[in-house]
């Protein structure tokens, strides 16, 4: 199982000051180093973090996989173009929210994420659109032209009981194979933390998680590369 590091929190830092650092390009060659598979970004419209000159830089200065989680807005389709990362996630985003606050309401939105996978996939970029843990979303998802689903995971992370989660970790398992039948790539990610996702990562259906603020918190205190490593090797013993 591979692992994607978000690092839009070494952007937030150096968005604090206003100034050069942390340089989130430092911190994915770092992540990189410790194992991570690909770097992940989220590109805001309100460019809270994660600034247009990250991704281009993010680009060039990688070795592994780029992917940038945005909006389905033309503005966004047109960055993506001239960058060209090697996926694309769909997200939905609101302006005042602290994160991600769930998956696309693909069925809601069927006809335009229709029509933005299909430029994106003519650029040649692999689309994945973060879904809730729901078989109908992914039905839609693979309708619409998605190459992959990324299953939140969120519902799983912050369940409050055993029982809950359970039937937490039931859902993202039955997402997963419904996407892997429908021949899509199957992602997941958003709160997991190095004590939760020991039992997602062994989800064998899931071939990549997608995982920021556990390991940023982490690489406080024990640098970038090692909190990056430990988290590999919790995906990857399974
Ligand atoms: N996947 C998606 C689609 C997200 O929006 C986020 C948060 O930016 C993540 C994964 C990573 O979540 P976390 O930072 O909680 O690990």
């Amino acid at each position: 199982m591979k692992l994607g590091v978000n690092i839009d929190h070494v952007a937030t830092l150096r968005q604090a000051r206003m100034g050069l650092e942390p340089d989130p390009v430092h911190a994915a060659v770092l992540c990189e180093l410790g194992g991570a598979d690909g770097i992940t970004v989220h590109l805001r419209a309100d460019r809270r973090h994660i600034q247009d000159r990250d991704v281009e830089l993010l680009k060039q200065v990688i070795s592994t996989r780029l992917n940038i989680e945005m909006a389905a807005t033309s503005a966004m389709v047109e960055m993506a173009a001239s960058v060209q990362p090697w996926q694309v996630t769909l997200v939905p985003e609101q302006p005042n929210e602290v994160t991600t606050q769930g998956g696309l309401d693909v069925i809601l939105n069927e006809g335009h994420v229709r029509q933005v996978v299909s430029r994106l996939s003519s650029l040649n970029i692999r689309v994945s659109i973060f879904v809730d843990p729901s078989l109908e979303q992914v039905r839609a998802a693979h309708k619409a032209g998605a190459n992959a689903i990324e299953i939140n995971t969120n519902g799983y992370a912050t369940a409050r009981t055993e029982a809950s989660q359970a039937a937490a970790l039931k859902a993202v398992e039955e997402t997963a194979r419904m996407g892997a039948k429908l021949g899509l790539g199957v992602l997941a990610g958003h709160a997991l933390n190095y004590r939760n996702t020991g039992p997602i990562a062994a989800i064998s259906l899931i071939e990549e998680l997608n995982i920021g603020h556990s390991i940023l918190a982490r690489a406080l205190f024990v640098g970038l590369k090692e909190a990056v490593s430990e988290m590999k090797a919790i995906i990857t013993r399974r």
